[in-house]
């Protein structure tokens, strides 16, 4: 059945949260069927396997934090085609997050603007659904502080480092923390010492030495961008999610009138991108060759992916593209991704054998 055809008009014509809310229960409560009947979502190829931390993965193609923010779909996802996901952010506390209406389609820019404010179940519950669950495929766990502003300094941290201690010994594959969320009074993280003390602090309790990474913001400045990178050396930070949403609103085709109707939130889908992308590329020229970046924003399609690859992206996440192109995403992106890179390939070697040409020709005119 045609997503696009037949199935977005129907969910377009919900309010954004309630489509979500309606296709989340239909996997957890169908998932297992569906896995059944869906072989055809995986891309089956080896030739995008790839590795996250020694775990190996059928393709680089994961989902985004925010999708399944209580880890209710890990028994499921492994049949949408992912290579892996990530679930939450999942927070200390329960909370409800900001008043609704919090999720916005930008349809005419294949974009979202949501300012749900970490809602969820809050780790308690998370972790024992957690420790119970089957995992389709490997899980990183994105971890974030309450939404709370009265939490702040140590409190902040003790918040975070609860989570932390209550997931750590899942069979989890890494776990994110996420300092970058707009949709919180607090906002991102802008202060580097904070960061620091954050991830001195999480090492100081990673017994059983889980890969941390940071999810960074493509609304944070140059200089915090690179203090944080380096502090994450120091730290043995095992890389960077590259990024969250942002708050800019630059060049959309969706009306300013619109656009100040909906008011505050992140911004996420196509628009994204090159903010993204420009990220991927700061972190990359400063990182450790043992951290990866994972790309995330406004991925939707091989050549996407590719883009983030060559600005130093070795795996990727998307969120907002499956609301506009669907399920067939993953191995939709899978396909072309390889197309692309089978061509790289032939375009390198017919390089290689026109340079030998070239270098022949250039001895028989020197002769
Ligand atoms: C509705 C929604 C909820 C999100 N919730 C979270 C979240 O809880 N934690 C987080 O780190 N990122 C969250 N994100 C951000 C995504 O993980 C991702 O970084 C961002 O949407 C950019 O990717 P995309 O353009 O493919 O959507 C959320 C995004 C959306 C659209």
């Amino acid at each position: 059945m045609s997503y696009q055809k037949l199935i977005r008009p129907l969910l377009f014509k919900m309010d954004p949260e309630q489509a979500h809310v309606l296709v989340h229960s239909l996997l957890k409560n169908f998932g297992k069927i569906f896995a059944k009947t869906s072989s055809g979502l995986m891309y089956d190829q080896a030739d995008l396997s790839c590795d996250l931390f020694g775990r190996p993965l059928a393709n680089p193609i994961g989902l985004a934090a925010g999708f399944d923010k209580n880890g209710e779909l890990t028994e499921v996802l492994g049949a949408l085609g992912f290579g892996f996901a990530e679930i939450g952010s999942v927070c200390a506390r329960a909370t409800n997050g900001n008043p609704k209406p919090r999720l916005f389609r930008l349809p005419e820019d294949n974009a979202a603007i949501n300012r749900l404010g970490l809602n969820g179940q809050g780790a308690d519950v998370v972790c024992e659904r957690l420790f119970e669950a089957k995992f389709s495929l490997p899980i990183g766990l994105n971890i974030a502080k309450t939404n709370d502003p009265a939490i702040t300094g140590e409190a902040a941290v003790a918040d975070m480092i609860y989570t932390f201690n209550k997931i750590r010994g899942l069979p989890i594959t890494y776990v994110t923390v996420n300092a970058s969320c707009p949709n919180t009074k607090e906002g991102i993280v802008t202060e580097s010492d904070q960061m620091r003390l954050l991830m001195q602090e999480l090492q100081k309790f990673n017994s059983t030495k889980i890969p941390i990474l940071v999810k960074l913001s493509p609304d944070s400045t140059q200089e915090f961008i690179e203090s944080i990178v380096d502090a994450a050396a120091t730290y043995k930070i095992a890389g960077f999610v590259c990024g969250n949403t942002t708050t800019a609103r630059d060049d959309l085709k969706t009306s300013s009138v619109r656009i100040k109707e909906i008011g505050m939130g992140g911004l996420s889908g196509a628009p994204l991108k090159e903010k993204a992308i420009k990220l991927c590329r700061s972190v990359n020229a400063r990182k450790k060759d043992w951290q990866i970046i994972i790309g995330c924003g406004g991925i939707s399609s091989g050549q996407d992916a590719f883009d983030f690859m060559t600005a130093g992206a070795s795996l990727l996440e998307i969120y907002t593209g499956l609301i506009y192109k669907g399920p067939t995403l993953p191995r939709d992106i899978c396909q072309e991704l390889s197309l692309i890179l089978k061509q790289k390939t032939l375009d390198k070697s017919n390089d290689k054998a026109n340079d030998k040409i070239r270098s022949k020709q250039v001895a028989y005119t020197q002769d």
